[in-house]
């Protein structure tokens, strides 16, 4: 799997949010997307997930544009995310938001064989409710599935939306600021777990303020300021940087 941004670019108004940028991502690689609040990395995030087009540009996901296609088609080709903004259903539990991650990637049983509950049906929604506990143990929630989300610590939250997001057994995760307001201790079991979907030979591009996490997790960083890649390399590389110390320093670059 390879995910490739040509030249893309998303204005908004007179803002241009995303700049002209170019980098790939690969499977089985940890690609941080770092820079600056407002650098545009969130924006990267919603056109590679189809939630909006880009004005300029290509993204391909294993040869075959996908900057035309919406969310669902692209989530079904194998991109899964969390968002910056937690979006659970606040009055499901972890487990029933775990499914629906997993309804994403496979369709759910057709309405008139679930209605007949169906064998088939009902053996998919075994499987479904398995595979929610089993995801939800992984990080570290399996005391906690059948809580509503509402109920739930943000870290808490964050973890099921990961686990959500993985449930649908994705090439390509996004994961915009996975431990924002997370314990470090829990931050820590983030960072664990992102080498080892890695490992599994999964994409996963991930926007992170923790810079000790990133220069830890992942093996290649881009570098956004003002919607623009000012730098891309490993983690000892972009550290040492110019542009990304000015950038980070706030004079610009
Ligand atoms: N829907 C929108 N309408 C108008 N402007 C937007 C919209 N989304 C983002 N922007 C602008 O685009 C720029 C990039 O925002 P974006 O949220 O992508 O940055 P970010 O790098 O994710 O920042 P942060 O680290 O604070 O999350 C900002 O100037 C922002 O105000
Ligand atoms: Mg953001």
């Amino acid at each position: 799997m390879t995910l490739v941004l040509a030249n893309v670019s998303r204005s908004f108004g007179g803002v241009r949010a995303v700049d002209d940028a170019t980098f790939a991502v690969e499977s089985g690689e940890v690609h941080g997307l770092i820079g600056p609040n407002g650098a545009g990395k969130t924006t990267l995030l919603n056109l590679i997930s189809g939630l909006i087009p880009p004005t300029g540009g290509t993204i391909e996901l294993e040869g075959r544009r996908i900057d035309r296609l919406p969310p669902y088609r692209i989530a079904a080709l194998g991109v899964a995310r969390t968002y910056q903004n937690i979006r659970l259903f606040g009055g499901l539990s972890a487990a029933d938001n775990v499914v629906v991650g997993r309804h994403l990637k496979r369709r759910a049983a057709p309405f008139w064989r679930r209605l007949l509950m169906l064998p088939s049906a009902r053996r998919e929604e075994v499987r479904a409710r398995e595979a929610a506990e089993a995801g939800l143990a992984r990080v570290g929630m399996r005391e906690r599935a059948r809580s509503q989300a509402y109920g739930l610590s943000y870290g808490e939250q964050r973890r099921v939306e990961i686990a959500r997001a993985l449930a649908a057994e994705p090439k390509l995760v996004l994961l915009d600021e996975p431990t924002a307001g997370m314990n470090p201790n829990e931050a820590a079991a983030v960072a664990r777990l992102v080498r080892e979907v890695a490992g599994e030979g999964r994409a996963v591009l991930l926007i992170e303020h923790n810079v000790r996490l990133v220069m830890e997790v992942c093996d290649r960083i881009t570098v956004l300021n003002f919607g623009k890649v000012i730098a891309r390399g490993t983690p000892a590389e972009v550290a040492n940087d110019p542009a990304v110390i000015a950038a980070y320093l706030g004079d610009g670059a």
